[in-house]
């Protein structure tokens, strides 16, 4: 049996290289939708987002990380936040915002794009607000870049779900 869902979830790599082509806003509003259609605990929804493709300022994000090079190269951006005033629970509200992430790179899948959930930039969290010129009220939880892919040569692994099982009763 194949199943689309599946098939993404398998098929879905973190892409760190794009072409020049764009984006269109469709696709970016499509994959954020598919973030907010993401679990939360008590439906609470605190995430919010921010979708950057303006040049200079991506340029700016570019040089809060060390992977500036693939946020340089990646035709969009998705900022995705935590509304600290929205939350109710930090451990669930950050799990939802997890599964909001994870909705953003399968949606994009989805849709034949790639993208990298970006962490590392976090260091620089605040950083990133006032570029953006957001209040402390919103916790950044990713960057998410996006684009084209320029090849899908990617490999990964994981390890074999027998490692992992802690019991099987
Ligand atoms: C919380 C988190 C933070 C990550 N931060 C970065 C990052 O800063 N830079 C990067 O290139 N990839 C980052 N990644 C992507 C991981 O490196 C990648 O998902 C992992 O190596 C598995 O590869 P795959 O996504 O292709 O299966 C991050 C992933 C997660 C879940």
């Amino acid at each position: 049996m194949t199943s689309p869902v599946l098939e993404a979830i398998y098929r879905r790599r973190s892409i760190r290289e794009f072409t020049e082509r764009e984006v269109t806003g469709e696709q970016l509003h499509e994959i954020v939708r598919a973030g907010i259609w993401a679990p939360s605990g008590l439906n609470n929804q605190p995430w919010r987002f921010a979708i950057i493709r303006d040049r200079g300022v991506k340029e700016q994000v570019a040089e809060q990380t060390h992977y500036g090079h693939i946020v340089r190269n990646a035709d969009a951006l998705i900022a995705v936040y935590l509304s600290k005033e929205d939350m109710y629970d930090t451990v669930k509200d950050v799990q939802s915002a997890g599964a909001c992430i994870q909705n953003i790179l399968l949606a994009a899948e989805a849709l034949d794009l790639g993208a990298v959930w970006l962490g590392q930039i976090l260091k620089n969290k605040a950083e990133v607000n006032r570029i953006l010129e957001l209040s402390d009220n919103f916790d950044l939880m990713a960057v998410v870049a996006l684009g084209h892919p320029a090849h899908r040569n990617q490999k990964s692994k994981r390890k074999d779900i027998t490692e992992l099982l802690l019991k099987e009763i």
